[in-house]
């Protein structure tokens, strides 16, 4: 049984003083969230990471938005693993596609950093799907299939069975043109065979979530399918009030 994941990535938005904000507002819903057996988190920007840690509930994920793959170096404006180790973050994204698309962020990359992070007992949440163009040219399992493979390539079934998956169609961020339940769970569904194709079993057991124009309103429609077992949420985990609803809606 996979227990259900809601997680806010807020992108370079809000202010230490926001996400402190924000943080102490939260610990109420993080409490409700583990007595319905969901797992929250929210993903902070650098800055504000250790305020949330220190200010949100102990049952709050508070992950990072990106990581470097090596312990430490000259690698000027990079954060690394045992920096946020440090601060008991252990959760971070990768392959965001803002990042992939204004980062040169490599499916190549993204492996050095997902073989980093399980190396050092953390989770990685691993973001992957097509652009506008790939969807309409129909080669969205091509381009999935492929970040999934790479992305993960050189792992063992015991290294990946944390990981968490999302799958978040790039024409669907923050556009409010949100992919159809019916894609979301062909997609998930698609992504769990290849996991099962790489690693076997586990695959059962590995989170995958959707990710794209998630709003209060239709999240549960997507936590209804089968293979999508949470949400990424960016603009609608901003504030309290719609993560809050974002919350409510799925118990
Ligand atoms: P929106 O929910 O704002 O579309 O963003 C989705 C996203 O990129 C989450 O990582």
């Amino acid at each position: 049984m996979r227990r259900k994941l809601l997680v806010g990535n807020w992108k370079m938005n809000k202010l230490v003083s926001e996400a402190k904000e924000f943080a102490l507002a939260s610990r109420d819903l993080a409490k409700k969230a583990k007595e319905n057996n969901i797992d929250l988190g929210v993903c902070p920007t650098y800055l504000s990471l250790q305020t949330v840690k220190e200010n949100a509930s102990k049952d709050m994920i508070v992950g990072a938005q990106n990581v470097h793959f090596k312990e430490s170096g000259a690698f000027t404006g990079e954060i690394s693993i045992p920096m946020l180790k440090e601060l008991g973050i252990d959760w971070s994204l990768v392959g965001h596609s803002e990042r992939r698309t204004y980062d040169n962020e490599t499916d190549e990359k993204c492996n050095l950093k997902i073989k980093a992070l399980l190396q050092n007992q953390m989770v990685p949440l691993y973001c992957v799907g097509e652009t506008l163009n790939e969807f309409e040219a129909g080669q969205t399992k091509e381009v999935v299939g492929r970040q999934v493979r790479v992305g993960l390539k050189e792992l063992a079934a015991e290294d990946v069975k944390d990981i968490v998956i999302a799958y978040e169609p790039v024409w669907s961020i923050g556009t409010g043109k949100n992919a159809s339940t019916e894609i979301a769970q062909d997609i998930c569904k698609f992504i769990r065979d290849v996991l099962r194709e790489m690693f076997g079993d586990v695959a059962d057991g590995i989170r995958v979530l959707y990710g794209g124009s998630v709003k209060p309103e239709n999240v549960k429609a997507y936590l209804s399918c089968p293979d999508v077992d949470g949400a990424l949420v960016g603009g609608a985990s901003l504030k309290i009030d719609s993560y809050e609803a974002l919350l409510n809606n799925i118990l």
